[in-house]
């Protein structure tokens, strides 16, 4: 997507270095636009356990290259060894999306095919490529199926505006491209359909208040940032035709894991009878699970993150103290929406009910 005119993704090869990987670094946004460079596993770690990059899809793909930045360290000797290792701290750094573990494997899986160190190294090479380019192209239909949902509201309202609620940031910041929640929208401001989007803020790092707000601002997209618990009453008073966001990890049934707060915004869609839909690439599901509230490991983070807010002040990035400093705070970071309160989910394949029939009927090699 374009940042001031340009075009990224949030994750490549740096240009005459393929030893390298750039992405964009996502703290001090929508400030500062910083590129960052990772060389070694531990910068890989880092990188996604303290949020430099994030979001299921970009989470998957950096550990994608990651897993080739290790084939490159690991030695002649126990190179199996070494990648197995690479592979759980890499695992190791964010519990709940699960397209960190899925890319992990993926790599492991595709480098048994090769013979020597050095035809696995090309094979992670290219894997790494593969599985960015996929994210992206799957975002890509994502929202050529969910644009047809806005297209339909649209009709509906003679060509008024579409409200939209989003939470977080499922945009193109939380994949390698287009975003999942945000590529329907996307794809119908690109076709001219008139939208407008309410941004959830998403404490405590608000995600959407900085990414989804910068982003859809640097695409042009009219929208507004609302406070956390604001879609409620926009629904009762019919100010949102439908909400979409993304996910993190979604059970075989349609649970749905993503950020904390989407729960609520799924209750309150449901109370008021507004359509709640998920978007999600087919990385983001766990196949092995069923139910999303007792099996999905929900990250827990450090409570600073509730208790300190940070913004820009006076050209630099500032921190300041919120709660009374003796208070303890809790950092739940996802949360579960039960299949019961999700419309439909809008997938690569398209789109289906939140249940083990529906995702079958687009997946069946997953029976
Ligand atoms: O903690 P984050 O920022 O990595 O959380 C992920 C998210 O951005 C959201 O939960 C998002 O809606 C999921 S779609 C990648």
């Amino acid at each position: 997507m374009n940042v001031e005119g340009k075009h990224y993704r949030t994750i490549w090869l740096k240009p005459g270095n393929e030893k390298t990987v750039q992405i964009i670094d996502q703290r001090p946004l929508p400030h500062k636009f910083v590129i960052e460079e990772l060389k070694t596993v531990e910068d890989f770690e880092k990188a996604i356990k303290e949020m430099h990059v994030r979001g299921a899809g970009l989470i998957g793909a950096t550990a994608g290259f990651g897993m080739y930045i290790a084939a490159l360290e690991a030695g002649k000797e126990n190179f199996e060894g070494f990648m197995q290792k690479a592979g759980e701290r890499l695992k190791a750094t964010r519990p709940t999306a699960v397209n960190l573990a899925w890319a992990v494997e993926r790599q492991l899986e595709a480098m048994k095919k090769g013979k020597s160190p050095g035809e696995k190294i090309e094979i992670a090479f290219k894997t790494a490529k593969e599985i960015a380019n996929e994210d992206a192209e799957y975002c890509k239909r994502i929202g050529e199926h969910g644009v047809k949902l806005i297209e339909e509201i649209s009709e509906r309202k003679k060509g008024e505006a579409v409200n939209i609620l989003t939470h977080c940031n499922a945009g193109w910041l939380a994949f390698v491209d287009f975003g999942s929640a945000t590529a329907p929208i996307y794809a119908a401001f690109d076709k001219g359909i008139k939208v407008h989007i309410w941004i959830d803020e998403t404490r405590p790092r608000n995600q959407g208040a900085r990414l989804t707000a910068w982003e859809l601002a640097e695409q042009g997209v009219p929208h507004t940032v609302i406070a956390d618990n604001t879609g409620g009453h926009l629904m009762q008073h019919g100010l949102v035709d439908l909400c979409i966001v993304g996910s993190d990890r979604t059970t075989r049934t349609g649970d749905v894991a993503n950020k904390i707060g989407t729960y609520l915004k799924g209750l309150a869609a449901k109370d008021n009878g507004i359509p709640f839909y998920v978007a999600l690439p087919s990385s983001s599901i766990d196949w092995d699970i069923r139910d999303g509230v007792k099996e999905i490991p929900i990250e827990e983070r450090e409570p600073e993150e509730v208790k300190y807010i940070q913004g820009f002040c006076n050209g630099e990035m500032k921190k300041v103290l919120l709660t009374p400093e003796k208070s303890n705070a809790a950092n739940y970071a996802f949360d579960v929406t039960p299949a019961r309160l999700v419309t439909g989910l809008i997938t690569e394949r398209g789109i289906c009910k939140a249940s083990e029939e529906g995702i079958l009927a687009l997946f069946p090699e997953k029976k």
